[in-house]
């Protein structure tokens, strides 16, 4: 399969982006910057529009999912619009049993924390995905609709994020029934019935291949892939538990021809094989410098990260002293795109986003 000529990428609208350029490991004209959980609750105009709709809700309604999708975009100049939806929206909108609690997170109506529950998970066709993704397809469609007015035929329009949730990070919330600190449901299951996970396994991966897909034939320009919990595993259970998994999701984007991310927390560990899954680039939390990051993966992909986000309510200067260091760091990599080193705190100001990303434009001008 191909991208359709149409697509902002094949039809040359975002392939000299800031964030393409640098995902591909070349030099743009600055760094490129944008903030996973750039769209929610730290922007006002967000609040307001949610207002009555419950979260998975808004993810289906394409009018809304698009405008929210925007939102920091028009707000805060970032070089990138992240699509929003959630890691659990392709579960939903395969029967799965599940909601977004407010300040708590995804929960199940159930734990698959046995081979019989994994079974009748698996039992669902994950192709069945295309036929119930109408709205993610109409979301998409009326994002880049906006995002491609920016083009001025330089190819450096605004592209869109497509993501989803990593087949670990789905499985370790299956499992679990909901959110869970240490994953060790999840971590037991691998081990008490290694049958059992991998076929849960392949059932997640195709779920989030098949999510990468929709959005990237849809019109996305880069897929990230979301491995939130792997910093939980070790080393050896990642490499045979999880990471060809990875490998066939995140390839899936890959092989359509969209640059790919793919991201982890806690993962400094992780980041060689993080690496290996064959991306362009590796997120990287808080943790590990990029410099460190740079050395660890070998110069062999770009970065993406990674500013502790608890600089943000920090006075001016100090954030300021952090965000150029990160800068600088980042000049270690074939390519950098500045980024938190994870998701925007809700309480974050968003007048301080907004001057971070001319802050980080000047700083990161060639
Ligand atoms: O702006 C963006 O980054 C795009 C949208 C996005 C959301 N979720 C919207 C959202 C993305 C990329 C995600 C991914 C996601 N969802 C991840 C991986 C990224 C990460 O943070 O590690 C995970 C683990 C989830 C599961 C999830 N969904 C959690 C933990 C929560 C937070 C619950 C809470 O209330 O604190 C959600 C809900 C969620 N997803 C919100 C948003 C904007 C908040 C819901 C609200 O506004 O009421």
């Amino acid at each position: 399969m191909k991208l359709p000529d149409a697509h902002p990428l094949a039809a040359g609208r975002t392939d000299r982006s800031r964030l393409v350029t640098a995902l591909r490991g070349g030099a743009a004209d600055t760094v490129p910057v944008w903030f996973m959980r750039q769209a929610g609750r730290s922007l006002p105009e967000y609040r307001e529009l949610r207002v009555g709709t419950r979260m998975l809700d808004a993810c289906l309604e394409p009018e809304l999912a698009a405008e929210i999708t925007l939102q920091p975009v028009r707000r805060h100049g970032v070089d990138a619009a992240v699509f929003f939806s959630d890691i659990v929206v392709p579960l939903k909108l395969l029967g799965v049993d599940v909601e977004i609690q407010p300040g708590r997170g995804p929960v199940f109506g159930r734990r698959h924390d046995t081979a019989e529950a994994v079974a009748e998970l698996t039992a669902i066709d994950p192709d069945g995905l295309e036929a119930a993704s109408g709205p993610i397809v109409e979301a998409v469609q009326r994002t880049i609709a906006e995002l491609d007015r920016t083009d001025d035929g330089s190819g450096a329009a605004t592209p869109l994020i497509g993501f989803a949730g990593a087949p670990f990070t789905l499985a370790a919330y299956l499992v679990e029934g909901g959110p869970s600190k240490d994953h060790l449901a999840a971590r037991t299951l691998m081990h008490a019935d290694p049958g059992a996970w991998r076929a849960l396994m392949d059932w997640t991966s195709a779920v989030s291949g098949n999510f990468l897909r929709t959005q990237v034939l849809a019109g996305a320009s880069a897929a990230q892939l979301f491995d939130s919990w792997a910093g939980s595993l070790g080393l050896a259970d990642y490499g045979d538990f999880v990471q060809d998994a990875s490998a066939r999701a995140i390839g899936v984007a890959r092989d359509l021809g969209v640059p790919t991310i793919h991201f982890g927390v806690g993962t400094g560990e992780l980041l060689p094989q993080m690496a290996a899954v064959g991306v362009d680039a590796v997120g990287v939390d808080w943790r590990t410098p990029l410099d460190e990051a740079a050395r660890r993966t070998e110069g062999k992909v770009a970065l993406q990260g990674n500013l502790d986000p608890a600089y943000l309510a920090a006075p001016r200067a100090v954030l300021e002293a952090a965000a150029a260091d990160v800068v600088r760091r980042g000049r270690t990599a074939p390519g950098h795109v500045f980024n938190l080193g994870h998701g925007v705190p809700p309480s974050a100001d968003p007048g301080v986003l907004t001057d971070l990303v001319a802050f980080v434009h000047e700083a990161g001008a060639r």
